[in-house]
């Protein structure tokens, strides 16, 4: 009897466990990822990130929507996000990579060199701040929502400084902006204080 309820028991523990395997998605209840037609890879590996690893806020935010269908940042060159994108860049990034991101430990990312010639584009930038690369450089899925990357994206395009660049070396601008765009000047820093005032950063529209 005692034998049969065990036997059971485990049965019926490992088919529960099967189940919901199976069937409950790793973040059940969760705000589910937008769709997205765009494929995103490791910087380094190649291989695929899964966008459910990401923090639950912040997923589904008109940004992200649009971002993972059009794979352009909306917050490049939005004003209103850039002091949050600074508050986002002094907490979780400058250590390493410097408060004008003049670089330290991790690389200037204000230049017109990459390591990884991907970040050139916004999927690509997402991409190594979402899964990492090399060494020092961990993932920040897990200390920074989706929409959050988004706006520490555009605080770094808006530190871009060039100096060799050609437009070609900035495909993360659509042509409209390309238009209006200016590089960076040392006195543009002082212009956008950090604020962590996400509420303030705010699409056109
Ligand atoms: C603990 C230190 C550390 C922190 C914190 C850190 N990084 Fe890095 N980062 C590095 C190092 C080191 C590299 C070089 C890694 C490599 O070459 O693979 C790097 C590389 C990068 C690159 C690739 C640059 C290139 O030339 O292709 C990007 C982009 C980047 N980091 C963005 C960020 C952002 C954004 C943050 C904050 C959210 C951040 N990093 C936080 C250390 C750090």
């Amino acid at each position: 009897m005692t034998f049969k309820y065990i036997l059971n028991g485990t049965l019926a523990a490992s088919l529960f466990a099967a189940a919901f395997a199976v069937s409950v998605p790793a973040h059940a209840g969760d705000t589910p990822v937008p769709p997205s037609a765009l494929k995103f890879t490791n910087t380094v590996s190649g291989d695929p990130l899964d966008l459910n690893d990401s923090l639950p806020d912040g997923r589904d935010t008109p940004a992200v929507k649009q971002f993972l269908q059009t794979g352009h940042n909306p917050y490049n060159l939005i004003e209103s996000c850039l002091p949050n994108g600074k508050s986002l860049w002094l907490s979780a990034c400058s250590g390493c990579h410097g408060g004008e991101m003049e670089g330290k430990v991790g690389p200037s990312l204000a230049d017109d060199y990459w390591t990884y010639e991907t970040n050139k584009t916004d999927q690509g930038l997402f991409s190594t701040i979402f899964g990492g690369a090399n060494g020092m450089m961990g993932p920040h899925n897990q200390d920074l929502t989706m929409d959050q990357i988004l706006r520490v994206m555009a605080w770094i395009r808006f530190h871009y400084e060039g100096p060799k660049h050609t437009d070609e070396d900035m495909p993360w601008l659509t042509d409209a902006q390309r238009k209006s765009f200016k590089l960076f000047k040392k006195e543009d820093e002082a212009k956008f204080p950090a604020s962590e005032d996400a509420k303030a950063c705010k699409l056109p529209g």
